[in-house]
């Protein structure tokens, strides 16, 4: 049942889809997956029929199509990144993972508001090598819409498996996508990642440094391709879906004469339009954009700006982007219809009520042993490291916390709770009406937030989104309870 992976390499990107300067590859073979369709974004696509959504996943070691050249890379389905799998509240998805790889691994799916545990959202299982797991759970009906991720989640290996390459995109369908201003844009999902090879196309392990600061590779994919173009049309509008897939690169992004307007947010819908003149986004988060084509014919250049995310310690320098570079380009192809705008409004978000309990979580480093290296960075919070035999935290089914982060190091630190979004707590005390699941900390700075944990019970973690930093200790569980 299962197609070899050399099947799904070279995908590729396709015409008519919004991409010029890349041409149309050649369909390998037959569609081995249910419900298999090709987007216009580079990556397979498939959505759920009738309710449900049934995908094999198969890990793998194999060259792959990367930027138009052969990568040594690890994937799902032969494909970097891996399909992208869209859904509806409400809906059931079964995902059957077959583990290709010489080493275990497992899912977890990054943003979803469904269960910690079982076949569900479940970070503690270990899928050996050479096994199939199934994933089975269904989106509750009211989850929000918006852009989810999937990536393997297991605890000391989750930064190399993920920058070798395992991300998969996940989009819910739901209200937002219901607003005229929103569907007449035409919709591009960039999933940024980054790799560090050698000239063979062979993965580079990072040194000792890099994993204290989080490793970054030199060469920047936008849903796998180099620097892409994306076709707007004169009056019209894209819609830009952007989801940092990368260990640990920051990405600030900004588009040459153009302004953003959010209309999403890692969890959801923001209430009206938000115009910013640039986005930034921390490995883990998403944001959801939309561009008018309100300027002169030309190709603009969406350029990732510098951004200093600190220092790691006494062993490196600073940290992040130093000069800014391209990572893609809008450019300008014909003239839509009628003019398109940006919407007044977008739906309600509630903001979340005061506080039930309270709690201060301090993120600080020490020195110990690296698995493999020798003496190196550890990670804490609170004092602690990892461990997931350990309850860090209790709470209640039902109830609101108010959260601060304490940052006692010299880097920042993207934190990420899994199962329930949360709000960022403004300086006037009052939670931000935009759902998060990764807030950036920044080194020497506090941030708030205000979480509720709705509708599941069990054990959950929080963790950097550095995701060096979260193999090497940065994480807590969390147990909800009724
Ligand atoms: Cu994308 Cu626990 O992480
Ligand atoms: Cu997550
Ligand atoms: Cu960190």
């Amino acid at each position: 049942m299962f197609v070899t992976r050399r099947t799904f390499v070279g995908f590729g990107a396709l015409a008519g889809a919004g991409y010029l300067g890349t041409s149309p590859r050649t369909w390998l073979g037959e569609p081995p997956l249910r419900a298999s369709a090709r987007s216009g974004d580079g990556v397979a696509r498939h959505a759920s029929v009738d309710g449900s959504l049934d995908v094999d996943l198969v890990a793998g070691d194999d060259w792959v199509d990367l930027a138009g050249e052969r990568a040594r890379l690890w994937s799902y389905n032969g494909q970097v990144p891996g399909p992208l799998l869209e859904m509806a509240p409400g809906d059931e998805l079964r995902i059957h993972l077959v583990n290709q790889l010489d080493e275990p691994t497992n899912l977890h799916f990054h943003g979803l508001h469904v269960a910690p545990d079982g076949t569900a959202d479940n970070i503690f299982r270990e899928v050996a090598p050479g096994a199939v797991a199934s994933y089975a759970f269904r989106v509750p009906e009211q989850h929000p819409a918006g852009l989810f991720w999937l990536h393997p989640h297991l605890h000391g290996s989750v930064a190399r498996q993920v920058a070798l390459g395992l991300a998969a995109p996940l989009i819910i369908r739901g209200a937002l996508d219901a607003v005229p201003e929103v569907s007449a844009a035409r919709e591009h999902v960039l999933v940024l990642q980054d790799f560090e090879l050698d000239r063979s196309g062979r993965p580079v392990d990072p040194g000792m440094a890099a994993l204290m600061g989080g490793r970054e590779g030199a060469l920047v994919t936008v849903s796998g391709q180099s620097r892409p173009r994306y076709a707007i049309q004169q009056e019209g509008a894209l819609r830009l879906r952007f989801l940092n897939a990368s260990a640990s690169r920051f990405y600030r992004l900004s588009l040459e004469g153009h302004a953003m307007h959010l209309i999403a947010t890692d969890g959801g819908s923001l209430a009206t339009p938000q115009r910013v003149d640039e986005v930034l986004l921390a490995p883990g988060e998403r944001r959801d954009a939309l561009v008018l084509g309100s300027r002169e014919n030309g190709v603009y250049r969406l350029m990732n700006l510098p951004y200093n995310r600190g220092a790691a310690g006494m062993m490196g320098g600073t940290l992040g982007t130093r000069t800014a570079f391209e990572i893609a380009s809008v450019v300008y192809e014909g003239r839509a219809e009628s003019p398109h705008q940006v919407p007044q409004a977008l739906g309600e978000v509630e903001r979340l009520s005061a506080a039930r309990a309270r709690r201060t979580f301090v993120l600080s480093e020490t020195m110990g042993m690296v698995r493999g290296r020798g003496m190196g960075m550890r990670f804490l919070i609170n004092g602690r490291e990892f461990d997931h035999q350990r309850i860090d935290d209790r709470v209640r089914l039902g109830d609101v916390e108010e959260w601060e982060y304490i940052n006692n190091t010299d880097m920042d630190h993207p934190m990420h709770v899994h199962t329930n979004p949360f709000q960022r707590v403004g300086a006037d005390g009052e939670p931000e009406p935009a759902w998060l699941d990764g807030i950036v900390v920044r080194a020497r700075r506090r941030e708030r937030i205000r979480i509720r944990f709705a509708d599941f019970v069990g054990a959950t973690v929080q963790h950097c989104h550095i995701l060096d930093h979260e193999d090497l200790g940065m994480m807590s569980t969390i147990q909800i309870e009724e």
